[in-house]
């Protein structure tokens, strides 16, 4: 880590000499920032949206293959997701070095996991875009770089090595496959393999496929390993599940001509084939010995180019702690945001549509707040091209995904929030001129068959519960469905999400001057939050201390009557339900308690205001919420749970009352503590990049609300951030006077985080939120900060953002945005 820091001072003078110098944003990434404390990170090497993602796997904390966390090494694998929960994911076929004990025993080899498996050198890891390597506690070192489907790794064993051996693994991190074939070339050593796999948070299975060719050393001998034993023949190995699906570890093995310093290896990878892994392989790396450095040039490039739409500009001393932090939290939070969805465009084994095929969608319900909308920024080519990938998804499988992986079909956490994406995109006129136009007509029929049609298994896509939807206009609590089958919780959070993804469709509708009678029905729907709002129900905390909050949000029978769920389960506040998920503790809420989905309303939020009491009831609650603590669950105090996408718009929501000066104080108060620029400096799950989103917005200042073309302005962290525009070419600058202490890296920036007034362009700016097209124009915003909120600025109801209703039941301005 030192010469990191080092790298990191070294551009800062750059800053520091000229703050309008444009800094190299890579020696900023640290791909270590949420490698433990369960960011999930891919910490590895990979292009922007690669296949290919190398790193070293680990035994600890491996959903996304390495962590920072002691646990040992169990290989070097080419394919990972990025910060997602639950299962680790991918990670096929691991190749793993070694030098045998005795040179002329081969059992003398470690193959099983749990016996070969071994630490890596503190201090020894070296993570950057494009490139990882470590060295092994066998003083084996390791290094790898990637191409789009092909990694390149580096195993360089100690001098006088006898016949060191390499061992491919027929596995993946989840130890979830199923048959399996290895065979093992004995003149080249090419090793090719296939697999049947499950996907980490989805149904069905999946092949993939790798060729495995080794550079820089002839073959001593090949063969193949079971279990703890291995032999020299025969070449080639089948395995299945047998008995209680039992399974066994096996694959192959190469040993190299004695005293071989360093084996390149290069691993091809394809969901088709493994002929089109060796073609892929072949064709993108030729030479991997003298070609290593140029594929990690490659890589550095286009990651360059990926971060080169944003620069900024820090407060004062470029060179100070607090800056170089905030530089690394900020480029490394963008940087993981490109990492999936990955570009799989070739390797779709169902069909190919002649256009570009992204997967690891993992999951919208976690990227459609922040993560897409980011891309719609800074890379809309990439962002256009996944939404017809999204679409093309719909015409071959039926249905739009709310989640998918490894070419299968993923769990869906509430709503259809692919909706929203394709709502948003019209909304921001999203173009390339490298890609079609998105087919909105064909956009709206898959939207609204989400919104009409239940599939019989909900589980993977679609709704479910539509008959009650349509019939009692809420998802009621024990819901009587027997038209479909899934996972029949979380009544209240997806009557919260129908209602918004109904918005989404409405607005969709009428933007394509349907009949008047289709958008006002998805109208009438999205209102449909209202009957779950119970104006009864109060919220005690745990030890009977009544909060003083009248009217929340419960589930509610099929006969009308309301159930009841504890505003604060599903929280830190709750001993015996701190969190609820589809398969642990199954509530009425996904993963977030009542008192966080309360505010869950982003179309509507002026008719939950007034059903809350008006802007200052609003606000008093949004203040409970963020400032209650508690010690019931040990390393969890916070009855808001920033740990988890629900929460992110939630802290900026002081802008629909009036108060947006609050927003940015609040947003401050998890900058460092949350999001910070060490390995463990994530809160939770970065979820593809979701994490990092929020945290890039939250600097830059200005934050987007998902599914509309809404960005809320708050003080950025920097003096000053330029944004241009990938397609126009347009740059939208963000400029603060008087700003000697917004940055919260900083022990001094807590100071000047109120925004005064606003000038765009010259010309007075008084809404506290503005348009895509600020950023597809260009322009220059000035904000005057201060240190105390201003009386003035955002606080007046035509300037606050866009609510789409304007009372509670009421439509009659509904699809009118205040005009700026
Ligand atoms: C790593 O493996 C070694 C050898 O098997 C073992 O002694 C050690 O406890 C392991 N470390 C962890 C963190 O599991
Ligand atoms: C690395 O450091 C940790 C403590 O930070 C220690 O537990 C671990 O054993 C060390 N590993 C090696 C290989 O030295
Ligand atoms: C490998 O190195 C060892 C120790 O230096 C030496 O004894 C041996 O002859 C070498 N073997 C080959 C094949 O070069
Ligand atoms: C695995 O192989 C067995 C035996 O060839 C076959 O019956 C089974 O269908 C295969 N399963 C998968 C998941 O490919
Ligand atoms: C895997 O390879 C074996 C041996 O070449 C072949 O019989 C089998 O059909 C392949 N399986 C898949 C899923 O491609
Ligand atoms: C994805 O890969 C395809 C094929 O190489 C390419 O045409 C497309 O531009 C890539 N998309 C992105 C966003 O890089
Ligand atoms: C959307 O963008 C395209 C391409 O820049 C432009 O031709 C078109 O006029 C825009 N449409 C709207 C409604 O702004
Ligand atoms: C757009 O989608 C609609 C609905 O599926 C289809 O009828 C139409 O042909 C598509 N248009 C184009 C240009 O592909
Ligand atoms: C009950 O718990 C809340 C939250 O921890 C605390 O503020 C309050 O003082 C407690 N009341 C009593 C009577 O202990
Ligand atoms: C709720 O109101 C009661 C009565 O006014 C008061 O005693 C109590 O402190 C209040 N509770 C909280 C958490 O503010
Ligand atoms: C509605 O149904 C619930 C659950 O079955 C039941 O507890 C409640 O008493 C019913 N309410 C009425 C008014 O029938
Ligand atoms: C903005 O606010 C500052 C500080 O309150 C004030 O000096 C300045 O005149 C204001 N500018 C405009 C354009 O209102």
């Amino acid at each position: 880590m030192k010469h990191l820091f080092l790298f990191l001072v070294e551009a800062l003078a750059v800053v520091a000499f000229d703050p309008l110098t444009f800094v190299d944003p890579l020696t900023f990434v640290d791909p270590l920032i949420g490698s433990t404390n369960g960011g999930n990170v891919f910490a590895g090497a990979s292009l922007p949206y690669g296949l290919a993602k190398a790193v070293a796997d680990v035994d600890g904390q491996n959903t996304g293959g390495f962590a920072t966390d002691n646990s040992n090494v169990t290989g070097f694998s080419a394919m990972h997701d990025s910060g997602t929960g639950g299962n680790p994911s991918l990670g096929n076929f691991p190749l793993f070095p070694q030098v045998c004990p005795d040179d002329s025993g081969i059992n003398s080899c470690s193959f099983r996991i749990g016996d070969r498996k071994v630490a890596y050198n503190n201090g020894s890891v070296v993570s950057r875009p494009g490139y990882f390597g470590l060295t092994l506690s066998s003083g084996i070192e390791v290094d790898m770089t990637t191409a789009h489907k092909t990694a390149v790794m580096r195993f360089s064993f100690p001098s006088a090595s006898q016949h060191p051996l390499i061992l491919l693994d027929l596995t993946d991190l989840w130890q979830s496959r199923q048959n399996a074939s290895v065979s093992v070339d004995p003149e080249t050593g090419r090793i090719t393999a296939n697999g049947t796999f499950l996907p980490s948070f989805g149904a069905g299975s999946y092949d993939a496929y790798t060729c495995v060719d080794f550079f820089g050393s002839g073959i001593h001998e090949t063969g193949v390993w079971v279990n703890n034993r291995a032999g020299t023949e025969p070449k080639e190995l089948f395995v299945t599940r047998g008995f209680n699906l039992f399974y066994l570890e096996a694959g192959a093995f190469v040993r190299f001509q004695g005293n071989s310093s360093t084996v390149t290896a290069r691993v091809g990878m394809s969901f088709i084939s493994t002929d089109q892994a060796c073609r892929n392989a072949q064709q993108e790396v030729p030479d991997p010995i003298t070609g290593f450095d140029s594929l990690v040039k490659t890589a550095e490039d286009a990651w360059r180019q990926k971060l080169s739409p944003i620069s900024v500009v820090p407060v004062g001393d470029g060179n100070s702690a607090g800056n170089v932090e905030l530089l690394t939290s900020f480029y490394s939070g963008l940087y993981r945001t490109m990492l999936s969805p990955q570009n799989y465009t070739g390797e779709n084994p169902y069909w190919d549509s002649g256009i570009p095929y992204f997967d690891s969608f993992y999951c919208i319900w976690d990227s459609f707040r922040v993560q897409h909308p980011l891309l719609t920024l800074i890379d809309p080519d990439s962002q256009i091209q996944m939404l017809h990938s999204l679409l093309d998804i719909y015409e071959h499988e039926g249905w739009l995904p709310d989640c998918h992986m490894s070419l299968c079909k993923g769990w869906t956490q509430g709503g259809s929030n692919a909706d929203l994406l394709l709502a948003e995109a019209y909304a921001k006129n999203l173009t390339s001129p490298h890609s079609p136009r998105l087919n909105y007509s064909l956009a709206l029929e898959a939207i609204m068959n989400d919104a009409e049609n239940e599939p019989l298994e909900w589980s993977y896509h679609g709704r479910g519960g539509l008959s009650s939807w349509k019939r009692l206009d809420y998802i009621p609590y024990l819901d009587f469905d027997p038209n479909g089958f899934g996972t029949n919780s979380r009544s209240i959070s997806r009557t919260l999400e129908y209602s918004y993804n109904d918005w989404a469709v409405s607005f969709l509708s009428r933007s394509l001057d349907r009949p008047q009678s289709e958008w006002e029905k998805y109208q009438a729907r999205s209102a449909n939050w209202q009957n779950l709002w119970n104006p009864t129900q109060r919220s005690l905390f745990p030890n009977g201390t009544d909060t003083n909050f009248t009217g929340f949000f419960q589930p509610r029978y099929l006969n009308g009557t309301f159930g009841l769920q504890d505003p604060m389960t599903c929280s830190a506040f709750s001993t015996a339900t701190p969190f609820c998920s589809l398969t642990s503790n199954p509530s009425e809420t996904f993963e977030a308690s009542i008192w966080q989905y309360q505010f869950l309303v982003p179309h509507a939020m002026d008719a939950l205001i007034q059903l809350m009491g008006g802007d200052s009831s609003f606000v008093d609650r949004l203040n409970f919420y963020f400032d209650a603590t508690t010690t019931y669950t040990p390393g969890n105090t916070h009855l808001a749970d920033i740990s988890n996408e629900p929460v992110f718009l939630t802290a900026f929501q002081y802008h629909y009352a009036g108060r947006p000066g609050l927003s940015g104080q609040r947003i401050r108060t998890f900058f460092p503590s949350a999001f910070n620029a060490s390995n463990g400096g994530l809160p939770g799950n970065d979820d593809s990049g979701a994490m990092g989103a929020f945290s890039v917005f939250a600097a830059m200042g200005l934050f987007p609300v998902g599914g509309q073309d809404t960005y809320l302005i708050t003080p950025p962290f920097f003096s000053s951030v330029s944004v241009r525009h990938p397609v126009t070419g347009n740059t939208a600058t963000i400029k603060t006077k008087g700003a000697a202490g917004n940055n919260p890296f900083d022990i001094h920036g807590r100071k000047d985080v109120y925004i005064q007034n606003i000038t765009l362009d010259g010309n007075p700016y008084s809404s506290s939120w503005i348009s895509y097209s600020f950023f597809k124009n260009g322009g220059t915003m000035e904000m005057t900060l201060g240190t105390n909120e201003s009386d003035t600025w955002g606080r007046a109801q035509q300037t606050r953002p866009p609510s789409w209703t304007t009372t509670a039941g009421s439509s009659s301005s509904w699809m009118v945005s205040p005009q700026v």
